[in-house]
């Protein structure tokens, strides 16, 4: 606007040139105004544009005469509009010259003009790419951002599914290492058992029948060939050789399934079982619970107590422990026994190792059942084993 009215000025000789232009309808009209006279003289754009009010409002066709609003006198004016189809404005060209403005004047300020209409488009059309570009721009970041964010949670979320295959896989990987080992850990089981009926209970029938036929012998011969002392020191014998066949079947039975457990119930087989490992085996062995009976079913009931037992059997085997403490809790729903030794502690190879069969078999007991084992070792401070179990309503 200021070239503008510098070119205008300068090329028709005018006095007064006076720019109005409105960028939009709602936004402020830009004034420059210029004059021949000296720079810091001009009055400033929006007295003049005040005085040039009614005639920038009428915008008469023709040239016209009016008051000079910078002095005294008359000043000779004429009025283009200034439109760039978006922008509106006014260009008012003045001059004290009489003859003002000639033909040519007004053709010149016609051209400069319309150049200048078109230059502000181009202006406007420029700042609009510009704009266009950096909405793009920051479009473009967002989504950037956006992208990246997706990806992240995509690649968290793989991750995330990857790791839940691997686990499945080892746990179905153990799942099916402790299936075999149940398997061959019963046939093992059945062969012991076998060897043992056919050896104890195999040679305490076997010496009892030879006693039975000695007495045979004895009592046929009549009672002048064996004295009826050493008959009665042969039966003494048998008594006791039946008592012992009694204890070996019950131990074999008990084995088998602690009857113990259906006849006392689990807090006594607990205690039962207790006495007996401290009996056998001379590591103390305490046991304490606080509450007198559970009412579980036989499942449940045989997964506590052969955890129980292969916690202590493990003791024995592994801890070198010198006493042992077994808590029995039961708060609400939940079951919890703990089997603490003072051995040696067990290693964390151990307890989350695959070889430990032992182990996962309690492991898989309670989780069977809704529960869960935890062992945990300190070196030379002892091993603990919990076994947390629900108890169904
Ligand atoms: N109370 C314990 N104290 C020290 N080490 C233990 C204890 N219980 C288990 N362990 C260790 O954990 C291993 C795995 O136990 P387990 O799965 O029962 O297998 P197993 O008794 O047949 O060796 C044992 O070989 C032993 O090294
Ligand atoms: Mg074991």
């Amino acid at each position: 606007m200021e070239s503008l009215s510098d070119a205008i000025l300068s090329i028709v000789r005018a006095d007064l040139v006076y720019v109005r232009l409105k960028l939009s309808d709602e936004g402020e009209a830009h004034e420059v105004a210029r004059t021949s006279g000296p720079r810091d003289k001009t009055p400033p754009a929006g007295a003049i544009g005040a005085a040039l009010a009614p005639w920038l409002v009428s915008s008469p066709a023709s040239p016209i005469t009016i008051a000079d609003p910078l002095g005294a006198g008359s000043l000779r004016i004429f009025i283009l509009p200034l439109d760039d189809g978006n922008a509106r404005g006014e260009v008012c060209i003045g001059s004290r010259r009489a003859e003002f403005p000639t033909e040519m004047d007004q053709l010149i300020c016609r051209v400069v003009c319309n150049e200048a209409a078109v230059a502000i488009r181009a202006a406007r059309l420029v700042e609009e790419l510009r704009r266009l570009r950096d909405d793009l721009e920051i479009q473009v970041q967002e989504r950037t951002a956006k992208l990246i964010q997706v990806n992240h949670t995509l690649r968290a979320e793989v991750e995330e599914r990857k790791r839940a295959e691997r686990e499945l896989k080892d746990s179905l990987d153990q799942v099916r290492v402790l299936s075999s080992h149940l398997q061959s850990a019963r046939e093992e089981e059945r062969a012991r058992i076998a060897r043992e009926i056919h050896d104890e209970l195999g040679q305490s029938l076997t010496a009892l029948k030879m006693d039975l036929a000695w007495l045979r012998r004895g009592v046929k011969r009549g009672s002048a060939a064996v004295s009826s002392d050493r008959l009665l020191e042969k039966i003494d014998s048998m008594n006791e050789i039946v008592d012992t066949t009694i204890g070996t079947v019950q131990r074999i039975a008990t084995e088998l399934r602690p009857a113990v457990l259906d006849t006392l119930g689990l807090v006594s087989a607990l205690e039962w079982h207790a006495r007996d490992f401290q009996k056998r085996t001379g590591i103390r062995c305490e046991f304490i619970s606080n509450v007198d009976s559970v009412d579980l079913d036989q499942g449940r009931m045989m997964a506590v107590f052969r955890i129980f037992q292969e916690s202590l059997t493990n003791v024995w085997r592994h801890a070198k422990a010198t006493r042992v403490r077994a808590r029995l809790n039961r708060r609400g729903r939940i079951l919890t026994l703990t089997i603490q030794d003072d051995g040696v502690g067990i290693g964390e190879a151990d307890i989350t190792g695959t070889e430990s069969l032992g182990l996962m078999g309690m492991r898989e007991r309670a989780l069977l059942l809704g529960g869960d084992v935890r062992i945990v070792g300190a070196p030379k401070r002892g091993t603990k084993v919990t076994l947390r179990l629900p108890i169904p309503p």
